[in-house]
């Protein structure tokens, strides 16, 4: 609800307007073994605290992939660092490293951090609607920043995410009401329609099943499957299920002897989860630590 919750669509102008306009979409055809997200050498820090050393990860296009790993491993701040959102928080955030969307240098000098908003969007762990805001204007905040838009564009946009998002035949009757009358995965499938809105590339999603209950997390998660043709998803879970579940690739996040999250192992989440590389992965997985 404060800043943070408003930032993805904390949207600029016209894109070329920008000094370094992004290019081309990242996301190739699905299916195809593109790669949407390369992180090189990331190393995010508070203040002079390393919070995540040496991440190297390539994100494939049209796949989703589940970051997990021990509280306090660094998940949230890696995956905020990889649409920006990490510097809004306190703490003075400092990045070395790059992370690339396609060819487009995320933390290059020139680049827009709002732009890089809302090419990665972002779906936070609690339902984050905007309050004063009725379900159909919750779903086109976003576009409205853009600039003024015909009432038809709207109403197409609003039908087409909420659709999208599964949510379009629980509420098409009550597009006025407020979206924070709706219950906890309704409320989080209208934050899934409001990012999909701006058309991003990208969407991370920090724990977005942590505060709904079982039927409405397996809504989202066949929402996410849904999704997936049509963006990349990078999601973190706590629930080892969920990531077995839904995601293609798995990435376990630990923390090293300094405190510092580390990157231990990427790989196909069959493979994660029966057969891992590492020893503290196993570790993990089977429950003997975290
Ligand atoms: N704004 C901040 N300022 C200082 N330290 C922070 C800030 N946000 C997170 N941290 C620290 O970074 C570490 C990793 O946190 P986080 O990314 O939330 O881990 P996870 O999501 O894996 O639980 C923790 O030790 C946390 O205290
Ligand atoms: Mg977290």
């Amino acid at each position: 609800m404060t800043k943070v919750a408003r930032t993805p669509l904390g949207i600029a102008g016209d894109p070329r307007a920008v000094g370094s306009a992004p290019p081309a979409p990242a996301n190739g055809r699905p299916g195809e073994d593109t790669i949407a997200v390369q992180v090189q050498d990331l190393n995010l820090y508070y203040g002079e605290r390393l919070i995540v050393a040496g991440v190297n990860l390539s994100i494939n296009s049209h796949e989703i992939t589940a970051v997990i790993g021990p509280s306090g491993s660094g998940k949230s701040t890696f995956i905020r660092s990889l649409n920006r959102m990490h510097e809004l928080s306190p703490g003075q955030p400092r990045v070395t490293g790059t992370v690339r969307l396609g060819d487009w240098n995320l933390y290059a000098p020139a680049t827009d951090p709002v732009q890089v908003r809302r090419r990665v969007g972002m779906v936070f762990q609690k339902p984050n609607p905007f309050p004063t805001m009725s379900i159909y204007d919750n779903v086109v905040a976003g576009l409205r920043l853009e600039g003024r838009l015909a009432r038809s564009v709207l109403d197409e946009a609003v039908e087409g995410c909420l659709r999208q998002a599964a949510l379009w035949d629980e509420v098409k009757d009550k597009l006025r009401q407020s979206g924070v009358a709706l219950s906890g995965g309704q409320q989080q499938r209208l934050c899934i329609a409001r990012a999909i809105a701006v058309k991003p590339d990208v969407i991370l999603m920090d724990e977005p099943c942590s505060a709904l209950d079982p039927i409405a997390t397996l809504k989202v998660e066949d929402l996410m499957r849904e999704l997936e043709r049509d963006y990349t998803i990078i999601v973190v879970t706590h629930n080892m299920q969920q990531a077995a579940r839904v995601s293609d690739r798995t990435a376990f996040f630990s923390l090293d002897e300094r405190h510092q999250g580390i990157l231990i192992e990427v790989g196909a989440t069959r493979e994660i989860f029966t057969n891992p590389r590492d020893q503290r992965t196993e570790d993990y997985i089977t429950g003997r630590f975290g």
